[in-house]
This record gives structure tokens, sequence and C-alpha cells, in this order.
């Protein structure tokens, strides 16, 4: 299907986050254009520039990324790629400090998320957040405390919507007390679903839910699975359905698959033109739950 049709993240659907910021369903996260570990520079710097690149070509409109990538490496290259931004939304987080390859440990003290939005800001070459979520709530500090220090930099104009992650339906609510929540950012794909309880609050608050980790198919990508089964039958790749699954699963989802390379760009985003019947979207969503346990 990727030789035959149009590839555009257009085709996923829109949304608009806060009800104002309009978007294009199926996202990209900008996590893997870092160095290994996601830590330092990427092995090869120029195909990242040109991943980033290609991707307002492609319509891919809302870019996840975070200060703690690299540290600060996957905003530069954003902002060298893509800066001045012309369709891109770049959506960034802070809040986890980094001690080395895979090691993130939070900080919510609220000069330092003052930080943290400051140095986003100057690395993006921006003068508004479009985005900004709270990339862990510090359980060292008080909630409120954080949440407070977001609203106020809401309040001054540094960020125009405010977003959650990793977070339940009870730290949900207590935020909404100080802030509109906009956006929530949890694990969650085909095979890992703790967070279901959590995309239903969404969807009825209207709030954008962005699954970290969409392409994690795990054992359903291996030959012989459900997803092997439908590739033939949809022309798709396992991942591509993977994709489609999340899409399909409800109108507040906002998949962002994170990759290094031009030609698995383009090959998720031709996931947003994949319709899943019902039928295979109902025996998917059985067999991903079945896995689940599986592995539990
Ligand atoms: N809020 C949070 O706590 C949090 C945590 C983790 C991630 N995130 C965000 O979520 C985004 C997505 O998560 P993720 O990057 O961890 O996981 P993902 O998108 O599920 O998977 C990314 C991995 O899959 C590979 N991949 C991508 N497309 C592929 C394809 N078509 N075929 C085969 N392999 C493919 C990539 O390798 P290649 O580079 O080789 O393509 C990469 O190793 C991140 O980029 C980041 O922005 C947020």
């Amino acid at each position: 299907m990727t030789q035959t049709m149009k590839i555009n993240a257009e085709q996923s659907g829109q949304f608009s986050i806060g009800g104002s910021l309009k978007v294009n369903r199926l996202g990209f996260g900008a996590m893997r254009v870092t160095g290994k570990g996601i830590w330092g520079e990427p092995e090869d710097h120029d195909e990242s520039i040109r991943v980033l690149r290609r991707l307002p070509e492609l319509g891919v409109d809302l870019i996840d990324t975070a200060d703690s990538y690299g540290p600060y490496v996957s905003e530069d290259l954003i902002a060298e790629a893509l800066s001045p931004y012309t369709s891109s939304v770049i959506a960034t987080k802070g809040g986890l400090t980094r001690h080395g390859p895979d090691v993130w440990l939070p900080l919510g003290r609220p000069e330092y998320l003052r930080q943290c939005v400051m140095m986003s800001l100057r690395r993006l070459k921006l003068d508004t957040l479009p985005l900004w979520q709270l990339h862990r709530i510090d359980s060292k500090v008080p909630q409120d405390e954080q949440f407070g220090a977001m609203k106020a930099m809401q309040d001054e104009g540094l960020i125009t919507h405010l977003g959650l992650s990793e977070v339940s339906v009870d730290e949900i609510r207590a935020a909404q007390k100080v802030f509109e929540v906009t956006s929530v950012q949890n694990l969650y794909n085909l095979v890992t679903r703790q967070s279901e309880a959590v995309l239903d609050y969404c969807e009825g608050q209207s709030i954008g839910f962005i699954p970290w980790f969409p392409l994690a198919a795990g054992s359903l990508a291996r030959p012989g699975s459900i997803l092997d089964e439908l590739s033939k039958k949809y022309e798709a790749t396992p991942s591509q359905l993977a994709l489609a699954w999340v899409l399909k699963r409800s109108p507040v989802m906002l998949p962002i698959p994170g990759t290094s390379s031009v030609k698995h760009l383009e090959e998720n985003v031709a996931a947003a033109a994949i319709r899943l019947s019902d039928e295979d979207f109902s025996a998917l969503s059985e067999q991903g739950r079945a896995e689940e346990s599986k592995q539990k």
C-alpha cells in the first residue's frame, strides 16, 4: 500500500488540543533521533535531520519531544531542522533529570520546572510553547506545587496548553482543579493496556491521549500471529496495523511512533490510511488482551 497511495498523516483524522490547537492525529515521537540510551548525539546526524524535515512533507504536524531526550539533543535537532516552524506543533516535556544513558529521575521543584520551560523556549527558538507536559509528577514534591508552577507559567504566556504524563485518573482530576489538562501521555499499545481507564476518562473529557511506545506489538508481530494474518489482508506491515488499531480505539488518540529512519517514518505514516473493520478491530483487541495476560 505504501507504493500505491499518497502518504499523509491527514488521513488519520484531526484533533483539537484544548479545543483550539488542531493537529493531524498521527504524530511523531522525537525521542529516537538521539543517541543510544536516549543519551547524546545520534549516530547519523544527517538522517535525523532528514527524518525531521520529512515530517511536514508527510503532513505530520504534532511532534513530541522533551528536554531530557539527549538531554537537549532532540530539541536542538528539531530547531535545526524545522525552525522557523510553519505547520509543526512542538509538544515538549520537562521535569526529568538525566544522569546517564537510560537513567531518568524526576525533579518537580517549581524553580526547576521553570528552568525546564525557559530552556526549552530557548532551544526550540519559540516565544511560547504550544504544549508543555510534566514528564512525571515528582513524589518528593507536593503535587499542587508542581501544578501551581505550571499554571503560573501558562498565565505568564510562556505556555499555551498544559499536559501530564504517566498519570492516574485521580491525578488528572487533581490537576484539573488547578489548570485545564489538554493532553495525557501514558504507556499504551495493543498489548499494554493498563491505562484503559485513563484513556476512557480522557475521551469523556476531550483530553488528547498520547500513547507512548505505540509500536510495541510484542509477540503479535511474530509470523503466525493475528497481526501477521491481517498483514496479508490489509497489505500492511504489523507495525502499521498496530498503529491503525490505536487510531481506531479512540478519537482522542494521538499516537507518536518514534524512529530514526526516513524509511520507517514513511511506513508508519502510511498507517494513517488503514481502516480496520469493526470485526478485525475487535479480534485484535481480544488477542492483545490475551497476549497481555500471558506476559503478566
Ligand atoms: N511520556 C513518556 O514517559 C514517554 C516515554 C517513552 C517515549 N515517549 C515518547 O513516545 C514516542 C514513541 O515511543 P518510543 O519511540 O519509545 O516507541 P515506539 O514508537 O513504539 O517504537 C520505537 C522503536 O520502534 C522502531 N520502529 C519505528 N518504526 C518502525 C517500523 N516501521 N518498523 C520497525 N521498527 C520500527 C524504532 O527503531 P528505528 O529507529 O530503527 O526505526 C524504535 O526503536 C517517543 O519517541 C517519545 O516521543 C514518551
